[in-house]
């Protein structure tokens, strides 16, 4: 039986976090042994908020490195921009799309705001806008079956099943499969500092423990965690130890020091800094052989590069039958120079 697909795409702005690493990547790495999958980095996607050019290129290495380090095999990665395929099919995908629901994204409302507020000329690009479009073409042009994303990307998957729709009526042909979400198991990750909102790195440095900072300083940040927010309910665990305990579980700490520190907790027993050096122990265990990684593919960068443009090109072919079948379907030349 042939494996299905999965597809999933990340942007490369900013640094790795044990939130984005246990909501996103630490699933895309398991996912690997039981489906074909396609992991992109989208530099295109990231050009849609103000952002320097000179930063792009070496964000978009940065990411891949890291991705690798985490267990990302490089045969599955691609860059965006590597595959101009996914931008032909956007613009075929904008003929299939309706604006107006694209000025009802929530992201793109979201967004077009702090886009806005950030920059004196109140500049949104028609990129924010059209965000979603190009993210559909990301997924279908796989003909992906499941996308693994966090809650929030929700819309935009609908989008894409409404332009596949759209594409198959328009063409008179069930050409697009309409692909479907796939959630991890891990709940949000919360801020150590704060844990009523999530660990995220636009809430400022204190609130993200990056995956690969410094051993004091994740110890450090732990070890500061917040644990009582004033506003717990009696006899209901406060959102911070449940955040310690979801990290604890999540970094594959030895079941036992889980079990035993629960039932501590459930006895009244429960000493925080206990709990805090557990968790440090298990996190800091666990990053240790992707640092040990990283160190190793930053001593050998280009060949990580060659891997890279090797892998895009490999599955540039897959795109490019895809886009070939479209142009036919929807009516425009399809020659070969
Ligand atoms: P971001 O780093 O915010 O661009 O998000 C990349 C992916 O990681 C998305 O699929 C998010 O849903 C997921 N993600 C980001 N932050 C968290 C968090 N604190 N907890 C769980 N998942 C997250
Ligand atoms: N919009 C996604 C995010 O912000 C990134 C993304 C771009 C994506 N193209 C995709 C995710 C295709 C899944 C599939 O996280």
């Amino acid at each position: 039986m042939s494996r299905k697909t999965v597809l999933s795409c990340i942007q490369p702005t900013g640094e790795m976090h044990l939130g984005n690493y246990f909501g996103a990547v630490k699933n895309w790495v398991d996912l690997q042994a039981d489906y074909d999958c396609f992991y992109g980095v989208v530099d295109y996607h990231a050009m849609t908020m103000p952002y320097d050019p000179k930063k792009l290129r070496n964000n978009t290495w940065e990411l891949i490195i890291n991705l690798i380090a985490v267990g990302v095999e490089p045969k599955n990665l691609f860059i965006q921009s590597l595959i101009p395929e996914h931008a032909e099919l956007n613009w075929i995908f904008n003929c299939y799309c309706s604006y107006g629901q694209l000025t009802r994204m929530t992201q793109f409302k979201d967004k077009s705001q702090s886009s806005s507020e950030s920059n004196k000329d109140n500049f949104i690009s028609a990129g924010l806008l059209d965000y979603p479009v190009l993210q559909a073409a990301d997924i279908l042009i796989y003909k992906a079956d499941f996308v693994p994303v966090g809650k929030d990307q929700e819309q935009h998957l609908e989008l894409t099943r409404d332009i596949a729709q759209r594409f198959n009526n328009g063409v008179g042909k069930e050409y697009f499969v309409l692909p479907d979400t796939l959630y991890t198991d891990t709940p949000k990750i919360k801020s150590t500092a704060d844990p009523n909102r999530k660990m995220s790195k636009s809430a400022g440095e204190k609130h993200y423990i990056s995956v690969f900072a410094d051993e004091a300083r994740i110890r450090k940040q732990i070890k500061s965690a917040v644990t009582d927010t004033g506003d717990s309910v009696k006899g209901q665990m406060s959102s911070g130890v449940e955040n310690l305990f979801t990290l604890l579980n999540a970094s594959g700490d030895s079941p036992n020091s889980y079990k035993q520190l629960m039932s501590d907790y459930k006895a009244g027993m429960l000493k925080y800094s206990d709990l805090k050096a557990a968790v440090s122990d298990s996190v800091v265990d666990m990053i240790s052989a992707f640092k040990e990684n990283k160190k190793a593919l930053l001593e050998d960068k280009r060949g990580v590069k060659y891997k890279i443009k090797e892998s895009s090109a490999e599955i540039r072919k897959r795109a490019q039958k895809t886009l070939a079948e479209v142009k036919d379907l929807v009516g425009l030349l399809n020659v070969k120079f």
